[in-house]
């Protein structure tokens, strides 16, 4: 029996800024963002977005032309969390009309908790074949102002049904895990950004994508020839480029006469973006994969190796191999859609933005309107987060996205 990928969507935030303009504002070079962190632009949620509605919007589209009746779990991996006692993943059940006889948990280990979402739901399904998973990863990647994490900021979700039919990726259940206890980074819960310790968590990052390659290649048996493509989680993109040429170095067995240059290639669709996008923490990895299947269009057959690194620190390496006719379920379209149609902000806009708080008194608010995807977060009222769908429609519906028959609640 086939498990793996039936369904991907990615959601990002309407706003981004470039990181030429934050780059003048801080006095640094910009080919330190553009080439030296592999990054141009990041993402930007405005006060009425937050993971709940990034992850609607993302799970939304998954679901477009699936039975919804069918889906029995839904998992919400995130390190953004907006409650420490109820699960993100219920407001996304509600909002999305899902069937009560389904339960919801929200998963945590930093950027890493998608990934070992997404190989338990993998597990329930070659169990319970005829039940679906809606697996949602969504994340806001914040760090102080004027520290040198700020250009590796970020949003987005990506929602993923996990069935045993597949049609884009057929997922195989080894992996191979490490689990190290580092502070690299972390956030408490009295602080709204995160802490890090840069140079290190770059280290710790390859020393656990070496550790999780040799507990996965011991197990399959593979070698790194046996996959064509890689995805890794993607704090910036020059990382994945660091972290790929460390484990060919490390592991292709002494070939060095053109390795870099073909090492990079087998990365390259994976990383272009998250370029444009930034971290997105849990939903980094599965954004790779998207944009790898939105660009490339003769994976059919071909194994992709997947890289999930939490800091913390927690890494997964898996593998998947992409089936025949993919191309007629990914949204490559609505995606570059997406991406395309964003509004670039002014500096000033990303400090209103960024310093926009919710109230922490229960007081009542009614967040101001900016544009989002069919879901917004429309305020707080007695400590309790209100959400919306949007009545009108945003523009990729417009032009031309099908409105998904039936699976939608309206929500009061
Ligand atoms: P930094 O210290 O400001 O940057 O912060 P740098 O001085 O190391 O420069 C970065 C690169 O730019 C260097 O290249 C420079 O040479 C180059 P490298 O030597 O590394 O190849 N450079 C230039 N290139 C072209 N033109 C120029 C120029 N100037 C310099 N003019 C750092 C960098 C990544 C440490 C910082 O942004 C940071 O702390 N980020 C957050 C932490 C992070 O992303 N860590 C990654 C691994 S941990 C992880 O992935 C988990 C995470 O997602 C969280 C989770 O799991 O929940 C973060």
């Amino acid at each position: 029996m086939k498990v793996g990928i039936e369904s991907l969507a990615v959601h990002v935030p309407h706003y981004y800024l470039d990181l030429k303009t934050l780059a003048e504002v801080r006095g640094v070079d910009p080919g330190k963002f553009y080439q030296g962190l592999g990054q141009e632009k990041m993402a930007v949620p405005p006060p009425d977005e937050d993971i709940v509605s990034m992850a609607a919007n993302a799970a939304y589209r998954a679901l477009e032309g699936i039975d919804a009746s069918s889906v029995d779990t839904v998992l919400l991996a995130t390190e953004s969390g907006i409650d420490q006692s109820k699960s993100a993943a219920v407001y996304v059940h509600h909002l999305l009309g899902l069937p009560a006889n389904c339960k919801a948990v929200e998963l945590k280990q930093a950027c890493s908790s998608g990934a070992v979402g997404l190989l338990m739901a993998l597990a329930y399904v070659a169990v319970h074949p005829s039940r679906k998973v809606l697996l949602v990863t969504s994340d806001i990647a914040r760090y102080r102002m004027k520290s040198s994490g700020e250009p590796t900021q970020g949003a987005g979700a990506a929602a993923l049904v996990v069935s045993a039919e597949p049609r884009i990726v057929e997922l195989g259940q080894e992996s191979g895990s490490y689990t190290e206890d580092v502070m690299d980074f972390w956030r408490p819960n009295y602080m709204d950004e995160a802490l890090v310790d840069g140079k290190y968590s770059i280290k710790v990052y390859q020393r656990a994508l070496l550790r999780a390659w040799e507990a996965y290649a011991s197990l399959t048996h593979r070698s790194l020839d046996d996959h064509h493509r890689f995805c890794y989680h993607l704090p910036f993109t020059r990382m994945a480029e660091k972290a790929h040429l460390h484990l060919v170095h490390a592991f292709a067995g002494g070939k060095t006469r053109g390795a870099t240059t073909d090492a990079l290639a087998k990365i390259r669709s994976s990383l272009h973006y998250n370029r444009l996008v930034g971290n997105s923490y849990t939903a980094s990895v599965f954004v790779a994969l998207s944009s790898l299947l939105d660009l490339e269009s003769d994976l059919e057959g071909r194994r992709v190796g997947l890289f999930s690194y939490g800091s913390g620190c927690v890494a997964t390496f898996f593998s998947g191999v992409v089936l025949p006719g993919y191309r007629n379920f990914v949204q490559a379209e609505r995606h570059a859609a997406l991406l395309r149609e964003r509004e670039e902000i002014t500096f000033q806009r990303y400090e209103e933005f960024y310093n926009y708080r919710l109230p922490r008194d229960g007081s009542e608010c009614a967040t101001p309107r900016h544009q989002t995807g069919l879901f917004r977060l429309a305020g707080i009222t007695g400590h309790k987060r209100i959400y919306e769908r949007v009545a009108a429609e945003p523009a990729e519906d417009r032009q031309g996205t099908p409105e998904r028959k039936g699976a939608v609640a309206s929500i009061s």
